[in-house]
């Protein structure tokens, strides 16, 4: 082999390895890419490696010169490759300073925000929480209540039964007595949780929904209690100016019973007026004694409200169904 065929080897293998790579798809995987390489110039290059030493003592040097520089141009071919296909990996151009695509960000139900509130106000006033189960037996829901047999609460077409003496809670004042059994007076606890019944699914009424039980027992309570804490939680809630009054009512569970309207304007046209938003008052003695406790000694208040229909009365919502459609273009207009 004369030096000049040398050279010429040595250029045409240069030329073929970066012809070879620079038609390679930038998403063909590096160990592809070597080994369609070496599979191209392996023998090639050992040939001319070989023929190094068949050449004539004066040619060696310009001959081995020439072999190094192909040796490098190999390799600069591979890292431009390299370099091509991390580009194509980042989309070929990465712009720094493009803003963040914003990440999905939930927000709180309206109830649990209602919920929120409410509870803060009256851990405020001294109530910690107290949960109950869901499927409940007559005796809690109903009979340590004080229901007389055959309220109508009871029947099949008011309350959904799970078996013989098992039943969906249809209002959580069974935590009522369950928390008196459990702990000694001073109690004062708000119960949170889900309830059952066996409703048409309306504007008003749903047939699953929350519930917010608030109960306080010790010697001495009176009914003056219960006005004060609630008339204070309502002015809390509803801002000071806002009027509520208390009505009497009936609840076999408490004697007197009553309800607190607050007026509020449900933005519908019609202005101010009354609406309820809970039930309550002083714990009947039957309810404390099933639960075991001296009702010559204790004396206790009570009150249940829906968060729904509170949620309701604050947002101006006229149909309790858009609570429980999670459309998400009325539930964002209560994102914070
Ligand atoms: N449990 C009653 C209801 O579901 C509400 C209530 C609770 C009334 C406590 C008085 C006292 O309607």
């Amino acid at each position: 082999m004369t030096l000049s065929d040398y050279l010429a080897q040595a250029d045409a293998l240069g030329a073929d390895c970066r012809a070879l790579l620079d038609g390679l798809d930038p998403a063909t995987r590096l160990d592809v890419a070597k080994g369609q390489l070496n599979a191209c110039k392996d023998e090639r290059l050992a040939a001319l490696q070989d023929a190094l030493r068949s050449l004539p003592a004066a040619d060696r040097r310009p001959a081995g010169v020439a072999f190094n520089t192909l040796k490098q141009a190999i390799q600069a071919a591979l890292d431009a490759f390299s370099a091509r296909q991390a580009a194509a990996s980042t989309g070929g151009a990465f712009d720094g300073t493009m803003p963040a695509r914003s990440s999905w960000r939930g927000a709180v139900h309206p109830v649990s925000l209602v919920l929120d509130e409410i509870s803060d106000i009256f851990r405020e006033l001294g109530f910690t929480v107290a949960l109950g189960p869901e499927a409940e037996t007559e005796w809690y829901n109903f009979g340590a209540l004080n229901f007389p047999p055959d309220h109508p609460a009871m029947e099949l077409h008011d309350t959904l039964y799970l078996g013989e003496d098992t039943l969906l809670r249809t209002h959580t004042s069974p935590v009522q007595v369950r928390t008196m059994q459990r702990h000694a007076p001073p109690i004062r606890v708000l119960a949170p949780g889900q309830v059952y019944r066996r409703d048409f699914f309306d504007a008003t009424h749903a047939p699953a929904f929350m519930q917010l039980e608030g109960l306080a027992v010790d010697e001495g309570i009176s009914f003056v209690d219960l006005k004060a804490t609630l008339a204070e939680f309502a002015r809390r809630f509803y801002g000071a100016t806002r009027r509520v009054r208390f009505g009497p009512s009936y609840f076999p569970f408490v004697e007197p019973g009553a309800q607190m309207d607050v007026e509020v304007d449900l933005g519908d046209g019609r202005g101010l007026r009354w609406v309820e938003i809970l039930g309550c008052g002083m714990v009947h003695p039957n309810v404390l004694e099933a639960a075991g406790l001296d009702s010559e000694r204790y004396t206790g208040w009570a009150f249940g409200m829906g968060p729904a229909r509170i949620a309701m009365s604050r947002y101006g919502i006229t149909d309790i169904r858009m609570l429980y459609d999670s459309d998400v273009r009325f539930l964002e207009q209560f994102a914070r």
